[in-house]
């Protein structure tokens, strides 16, 4: 075999450390891995995942390994508010959940936020917003001397309370694969196409949204607050809070103010558990019906026009990390006015209590939310964080603070025209191949009276 010459070598170890250079460039600049293979599990792991997601637990449920259902909890099972369209979807106002928060101030340094349960195994552990109360008072004003001089300090309320409308769970697991990485270039704008560019120049006043940061480094994605990075995560503390079954990652929701209640064995074990996940994980993915007729299918194309010219699609990223059709950032923003008390409001009109110790960096501040992704948005109302919004329209005329510049450009459309983006809006639509819930008869249609039909 010939050897090298020294020149031949040094032009080989130039061109490696070339394409190594250009490889990292390239890994730089691109915006993540693109999910190329979808989430998946075998048919076998998915009907028992249906069965556990289904189930009317029981307290003492004879499949538990714990207490089964309880001490406190929402509802029995989890399709009882994830049944909209099918199993796995979204639920109505009658199935929001009521959360507390506590911003810190002078006498509550730490924040501190859960869920006031609205059932009980005993009425013994049963929540109510009156005990929470109870355990955080108004702290009161008045005149207080500071530096010799007296002054009025107003009443400080730091408990408020937001009711939260129960999110569609079609194509969950697609969001989970996004990776970080694919959020934050979104956000840093190197992905911006030349349009969106030109979006950014016109829209220059709205502001790019807040990644969440979690303890330990994660970036938040999950909920109205983006307050779970990974699909596991929030499914093991759906089971705690929301139907009180300890897993093997989550303790199962304490009775507010009863620490005394005894320690069980969590009430999934870890195969119950993965296979409820893979269920979640492997739901179907919203579509975009094409209308039959062209006509139709013209007004549908010129309304998604219409959503990135008034500069929804800054927010409502078409897509995100090689996932087509999400329509989210997954950033949380600000888009409530402010209130004439001057504090930004946490609901819509409702004055945020004034922290007197600041929020932690981490922590989203009351008024904050994470850009719903909007597929399958045309069944899934009503609409908002709190379901305060009954159709699309009413939803969009919500948008306020950072959203202000594109909702007065959707007020500035013809009538035509903002039918052209409803009807966009609309073709954004529930999965068609979902799992239909039948209402058991024989029983009210309450919330533990659903079930899925077989
Ligand atoms: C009492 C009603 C209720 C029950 C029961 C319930 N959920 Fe939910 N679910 C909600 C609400 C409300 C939200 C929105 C919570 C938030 O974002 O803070 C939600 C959100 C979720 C999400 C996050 C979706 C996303 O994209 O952000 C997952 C996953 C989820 N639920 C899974 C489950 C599972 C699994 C069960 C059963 C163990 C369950 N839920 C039971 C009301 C419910
Ligand atoms: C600054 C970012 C931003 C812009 C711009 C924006 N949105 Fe939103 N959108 C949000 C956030 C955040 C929410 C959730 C707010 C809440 O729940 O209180 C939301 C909620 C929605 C919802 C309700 C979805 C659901 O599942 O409840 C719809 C529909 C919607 N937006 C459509 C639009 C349309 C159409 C436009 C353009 C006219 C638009 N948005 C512009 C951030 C934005």
């Amino acid at each position: 075999m010939r050897r090298r010459t020294l020149e031949e070598q040094r032009r080989l170890f130039g061109f490696g450390l070339l394409g190594v250079i250009a490889l990292g460039l390239l890994w730089h600049f691109s915006p993540g891995l693109p999910v190329i293979f979808g989430p998946w599990a075998s048919a076998s792991t998915r009907q028992a995942g249906l069965e556990w997601f289904t189930r009317e637990w029981e307290p003492n449920d004879p499949e538990s390994h714990g207490d089964g259902l309880g001490p406190v909890f929402n509802a029995r099972s989890c399709v009882a508010c994830h049944h909209q369209g099918g199993v796995g979807g979204g639920g109505g106002n009658q199935f929001n959940v009521l959360n507390f928060v506590v911003t810190p101030n002078e006498r509550d340094r730490e924040m501190v936020s859960g869920t006031i349960h609205t059932h009980a195994v005993s009425k013994d552990y049963q929540e109510s917003f009156d005990l929470v109360r109870k355990k955080y008072p108004v702290i009161k004003g008045g005149q207080r001397i500071v530096d010799h001089c007296a002054v009025f300090v107003a009443d400080v309320d730091p408990l408020s309370t937001e009711s939260i409308q129960t999110t569609a769970l079609w194509g969950a697991g697609w969001i989970d694969r996004i990776s970080d990485k694919a959020i934050l270039k979104n956000r840093r704008g190197h992905l911006l196409t030349g349009i969106m560019d030109e979006l950014r120049a016109k829209f220059n006043e709205i502001p790019i949204g807040r990644v969440r940061h979690l303890p330990g480094g994660k970036i938040g994605r999950f909920g109205w607050k983006a307050q779970f990075a990974t699909l596991e995560e929030f499914v093991a503390a759906a089971c705690a809070n929301e139907l009180g079954l300890g897993t093997p990652y989550s303790k199962q929701a304490q009775p507010f103010g009863r620490p005394d209640y005894p320690d069980v064995e969590p009430d999934l074990d870890r195969k119950q558990f993965r296979q409820l996940v893979a269920f979640v994980e492997t739901l179907p993915r919203p579509i975009e019906a094409v209308p039959e007729s062209p006509s139709e299918r013209e007004r549908v194309e010129q309304g998604r026009a219409l959503f990135h010219q008034v500069g929804c699609a800054i927010c409502h990223v078409p897509d995100l990390g090689g996932v087509k059709g999400i329509y989210s950032d997954l950033l949380l923003h600000r888009i409530t006015d402010p209130t004439p008390s001057g504090g930004g409001g946490s609901g819509y009109g409702r004055p945020a209590p004034p922290p007197d110790v600041p929020i932690p960096d981490g922590e989203p501040h009351p008024d904050e939310w994470r850009t719903p992704p909007l597929w399958g948005v045309a069944d899934s109302a009503p609409y908002m964080h709190d379901g305060s919004a009954p159709t699309l329209e009413a939803a969009i005329t919500r948008h306020g603070g950072a959203a202000k510049p594109s909702r007065d450009a959707y007020r500035q459309l013809s009538s035509e025209q903002k039918q052209a983006l409803l009807a966009f809006l609309s073709s954004l639509k529930a999965p068609p191949d979902a799992i239909p819930v039948a209402v058991r008869e024989e029983r009210p249609a309450n919330r533990s009276g659903i079930r899925a039909a077989r």
